[in-house]
């Protein structure tokens, strides 16, 4: 059977792109972010997960603010990335998994989650710098990918409660999957975070470690919050907890933290790198 293994949390900002292009991950703003990553690239590097389910949302590469599904999963065999505007390198062709995915997709369904189905997908930065973080040079043509994007662009966005359900979901959709597979999840984005108006460069460090927390030891929890109350309390941008949260989801065994490395700001973000064993 498959057995998801583990699960991720991780920044996806763009700028991560660039430091990791021009070779800034020793500068001194750089080098508190990066020195979080070696341990969760060892443990990756120790387990070999076959399959990464990655959450993210997508920044209006694939899906403008004319077309935004609420849920939307990937069922193709590689994907393909180009520039969505941050100027950042475009990274080579991930591979993915469309058998996994089909019984995703239609577990999903009859599970209520009415998911847009791509069998083509342009993926962008929500994917591909946590990808090449995790290894570091483009080396990850050995793992295959299943993008799960979540709405968070465009009002009206699923809640927390929806959003952890949904990884609830895809938790039991992967363990009822025949195949012997190791899938680890990931979820990219957040933590606070406001990129413009009046409270642009808004971060609470506070509401971030609070949320780390809770994503280990009581997941539930965060279900109280609506996406309002995530935006006051973490910024407009901070609504990309849904992500976290939804991962978190898809852990359904007994969860024990094994990383932590919180950093703010960078760029205009509170960083929350943690790995979560699943037992
Ligand atoms: C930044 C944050 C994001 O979530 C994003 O998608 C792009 C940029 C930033 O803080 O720079
Ligand atoms: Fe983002």
């Amino acid at each position: 059977m498959a057995k998801i293994i583990g699960g991720v949390t991780t920044s996806h900002i763009p700028a991560i792109a660039n430091a990791m292009a021009n070779g800034l991950e020793e500068t001194p703003y750089w080098k508190p972010f990066f020195d979080g990553y070696p341990p969760v690239r060892d443990w990756l590097n120790e387990q070999k997960p076959d399959v990464i389910i990655l959450f993210y949302n997508d920044h209006g590469l694939e899906f403008f603010i004319d077309k935004k599904p609420t849920f939307a999963m990937g069922v193709a065999d590689e994907y393909y990335n180009s520039d969505e505007g941050w100027g950042i390198p475009t990274i080579p062709p991930v591979t993915g998994e469309s058998e996994l995915s089909w019984h995703i997709a239609n577990s999903l369904v009859e599970d209520g989650f009415d998911m847009t189905i791509c069998q083509e997908m342009k993926v962008d930065h929500g994917l591909t710098v946590p990808l090449n973080l995790m290894w570091p040079g483009h080396n990850y043509g050995h793992v295959k990918v299943i993008p799960v994007c979540i709405n968070c662009e465009q009002h009206p966005m699923p809640q927390p409660k929806r959003t952890l359900a949904l990884g609830q979901a895809i938790g039991r959709a992967v363990e009822s999957f025949e195949d012997d597979l190791k899938v680890v999840v990931f979820g990219t984005g957040g933590m606070s975070h406001q990129l413009d108006g009046e409270r642009a460069g808004f971060i609470n460090r506070a509401f971030d470690i609070e949320c780390l927390d809770k994503l280990v030891s009581d997941p539930e929890s965060l279900t109280q919050y609506s996406n309002y109350d995530l935006v006051e309390l973490g910024g407009a941008q901070a609504v990309e907890l849904n992500m976290l949260i939804a991962m978190r989801g898809a852990l359904l065994g007994e969860v024990t933290e094994l990383h932590r490395n919180y950093h703010a700001p960078i760029s205009n973000t509170g960083s929350g790198l943690m790995l979560l064993e699943n037992k």
